[in-house]
């Protein structure tokens, strides 16, 4: 190949200019690709995976279609999706489709939503993505085994127009718990640590492997979609020697901006889509480093720059900016107000504290709580008859405050919807970015918005999956 590289421009000009000759000679073909839904399969077995890289034993996983991450969902926005997920397990699952606004039906909560999948049986998904963007998919069932073996995959839901970058990498990070021997620990569900940070892991893997250096073309414009798939790991990523700019967080484009400190906070199940201008030297190797928790920074990989020269001599003027989503924006004035907090969890000298005696009960009734929202623990995964915490009115704004009582840190995702964060701990969020996982840190208090305009029963819960099966969960209703 001998093609120069040259910067792609968005396709909007040129289809602008033949789209009436299109139509007349496509004219045909036309209703027949738009009623036809794009059919997905994804089987979810037991395979084996060399997660730790070449020279190391293979791991025994779960997966979709016997790849670690699964398959990369490849979606259109606003065109019809149909997925069809084989359970080959021999126990029950469900896939959720995290931050894809759909039909309630579709949402992948076992119990809640759908019967789960039995051993050997299907299910059909079917949605129309609303939103571009980054997502991803992970089982509502038995979560926190099925995830932490390996259960997970990215969607991208792509906008209509060509995004000008020279490439879209996407990076699926997860976080293992290996034996010496190589093999997932086990001990999944550990009370003790369920109270705690939930199960961190020893080995972390970007897109399957562990990753010792990523390949970079000096000059090149990069957008990097970034997907935290641990359980419960918290990643804050520096890229030494260069200034990523965030561009969409949980799939929803933000205004571009850089990170607080440069350091891009990714709690479990967040998003962060970032452009990258390669401005490295070529030749050279810079590290990624995750230095989330005191004292145990590691890095995750290394961009590696060939020798060839830069594709170009300065990085492109403009900044690389998304198209918004087609988001109801929430009346803020005129909004109903909620409450969620959220109690539980060990303290330092490792007593329960902020539980009170409803806490206690539901300890007492084996229910391996250890975590509440309002008082309410709702443990597991989801399962029939979990009555709605708070009701909303189809249309309403809402803002909620979420306010985290205890000493930890926790994503808490909401299904079915995404919302504008607007303040943390009475300080307006600079951006007011939409998200559909929001990290908060101890005695965090945040407010977040948003048009409760997805009809049914959704939950809301703690992306850290111990702290979810233990209690941090609840339902909230759109009526
Ligand atoms: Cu990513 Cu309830 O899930
Ligand atoms: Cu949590």
């Amino acid at each position: 190949m001998s093609i120069e590289f040259s910067y792609p421009v968005s396709r909007r000009s040129l289809l602008g200019a033949g789209a009436g000759l299109l139509l007349t000679t496509a004219l045909r073909s036309l209703p027949a690709r738009a009623a036809v839904p794009v059919d997905h399969r994804i089987m979810a077995a037991p395979t084996r995976a060399r997660l730790a890289g070449e020279g190391h034993p293979e791991t025994d996983v779960w997966a979709y279609n016997n790849t670690v991450p699964g398959p990369i969902v490849r979606l259109r926005q606003g065109e019809p999706a149909r997925i069809i997920v084989e359970n080959h397990l021999d126990q029950d699952t469900t896939v959720h489709w995290h931050g894809i606004r759909l039909p309630n039906a579709m949402d992948g909560v076992p119990g809640l939503t759908q019967p789960p999948i039995k051993p050997g049986e299907s299910f059909t998904y079917e949605f129309t993505p609303p939103d571009a963007g980054t997502f991803w998919y992970h089982p509502h069932a038995n979560s926190l085994e099925q995830l932490g073996r390996g259960l997970a995959g990215a969607i991208i839901v792509e906008e209509r127009e060509t995004v000008p970058v020279d490439r879209d990498l996407l990076w699926l990070l997860a976080d293992w718990r290996l034996t010496s021997g190589g093999e997932i620990a086990s001990g999944f569900g550990n009370r003790m640590e369920a109270a705690m940070s939930g199960r961190v892991g020893n080995t972390v893997t970007l897109s399957g492997q562990v990753s010792e250096e990523e390949p970079i073309r000096a000059g090149e414009r990069i957008r990097l979609r970034l997907v935290n798939g641990s359980l419960a790991r918290v990643m804050a990523l520096r890229f030494e020697g260069h200034r990523p700019v965030i561009v969409a967080i949980d799939g929803q484009p933000c205004d571009p901006h850089e990170p607080e400190g440069g350091r891009i906070l990714l709690g479990p199940a967040m998003r962060i889509d970032v452009a990258l201008d390669m401005q490295g030297e070529p030749g050279r190797r810079y590290r990624v480093i995750d230095d989330f928790y005191d004292g145990l920074s590691y890095w995750v990989t290394q961009l590696a720059y060939g020798e060839k020269p830069p594709i170009r001599e300065h990085p492109p003027d403009a900044p690389l900016s998304l198209l918004r989503n087609p988001l109801a924006e929430p009346d803020l004035a005129n909004a109903d107000r909620h409450e969620l907090t959220l109690q539980g969890g060990m303290m330092g000298g490792g007593a329960m504290t902020g539980m009170g005696g409803m806490m206690g009960g539901m300890m007492g009734m084996g229910g391996g709580a250890a975590w509440a929202i309002n008082g309410m623990s709702m443990t597991g995964d989801g399962h029939a008859g979990m009555e709605p915490a708070l009701t909303f009115q189809r249309g309403h704004s809402v803002v909620l405050v979420l306010r985290n009582e205890t000493a930890w840190w926790h994503p808490m995702h909401f299904h079915g919807h995404s919302f504008r964060v607007l303040s943390r701990n009475g300080v307006r969020v600079p951006h007011r970015q939409w998200q559909d996982t929001v990290l908060m840190a101890p005695r965090d208090a945040v407010e977040v918005a948003f048009v409760a305009d997805n009809p049914g029963d959704w939950m809301l819960h703690c992306h850290v999956i111990d702290h979810q099966m233990a209690g941090m969960m609840t339902v909230l209703r759109v009526a």
